[in-house]
């Protein structure tokens, strides 16, 4: 039987790995990365190589590199080339799993933020269990979320009392109706999907450029009167390191009686 942990390691915060993951950290025979392309990217590889260093101690481990495939972006059916994405990546995880770890042996993946919220994964490791003959388990580490991280940071609650809340993308953001929004997360959003709202005039925005790493950026305020700053704050960003992860809450005011 091979073993394999899936390690949420927190959105950037070398302080917000759990012990949870130091323990499962400690566990592993080899790690596998899957190497983004892009600049920037490798800061991220350096966030979880630092992490080793920190929390494995002297006991010697492996590690496997494979390049992580890349999504077609100008694709345009979004759902059958994220699809395809998916299986490409099971593919390598399989091919990992296969050639670089014995039986009786286990492997960690170390994942950003927690496995379960937007990280294909969980469903990787299903689909692998499902079509192979190899005996393998996996277990799941949660880890911090970025969403934790920016309501921590933010210093709000995710709900007020008894309100419901939508964790949602950008390009859902794009095609709802505005008026649905009341209080919605949003994450993977590319392209500012915020300014859709601009105008409404009682929407709140609670934005943070990588919480959690040495480069957080936090903004919050009325969107009307903050969207613009959050526009150049993302520009610079970009200019300086070529990317920036980001994340937000969209809340409506109470209507004033
Ligand atoms: C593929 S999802 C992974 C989410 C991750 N599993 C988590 O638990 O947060 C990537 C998206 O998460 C958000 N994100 C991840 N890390 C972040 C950070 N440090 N700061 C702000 N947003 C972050 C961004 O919206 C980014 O587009």
């Amino acid at each position: 039987m091979k073993t394999i942990l899936l390690i949420g390691i927190g959105p950037g915060d070398p302080d917000a790995l759990t012990l949870a993951a130091i323990k499962a950290i400690g566990r592993a025979d080899v790690f596998f990365f899957l190497e983004k392309e892009g600049e920037g990217k490798d800061s991220l590889i350096r966030f979880r190589q630092q992490i080793l260093q920190t929390h494995r101690g002297d006991r010697p481990y492996r590690t496997a590199t494979s390049q992580n495939p890349v999504r077609d972006h100008a694709a345009k059916d979004y759902v059958g080339a994220v699809k395809d994405w998916h299986r490409q990546r099971t593919a390598v995880i399989k091919a990992l799993i296969e050639s670089e770890m014995a039986d009786g042996e286990t492997a960690g993946l170390l994942i950003w933020g927690d496995p379960s919220l937007y990280d294909g994964t969980i469903q990787h490791l299903r689909d692998i269990i499902d079509e192979s003959s190899t005996e393998l388990s996996f277990e799941v580490i949660p880890g911090i979320t970025s969403i934790q991280m920016l309501t921590a940071r933010h210093k709000i609650p995710l709900n007020r009392i008894g309100e419901s809340i939508t964790i949602t993308t950008g390009r859902q953001i794009e095609q709802t109706d505005p008026g649905l929004i009341t209080n919605a997360v949003v994450m993977l959003d590319s392209r500012s999907a915020f300014h859709r709202l601009e105008g409404s005039g009682d929407i709140d925005i609670y934005w943070g450029g990588d919480v959690g790493g040495p480069d957080e950026v936090l903004i919050s305020g009325s969107l009307d009167e903050v969207a613009e700053r959050i526009d150049q704050t993302i520009a610079e960003q970009r200019a300086r390191k070529s990317w920036i992860m980001d994340n937000y809450l969209l809340r409506r005011r109470p209507k004033q009686s």
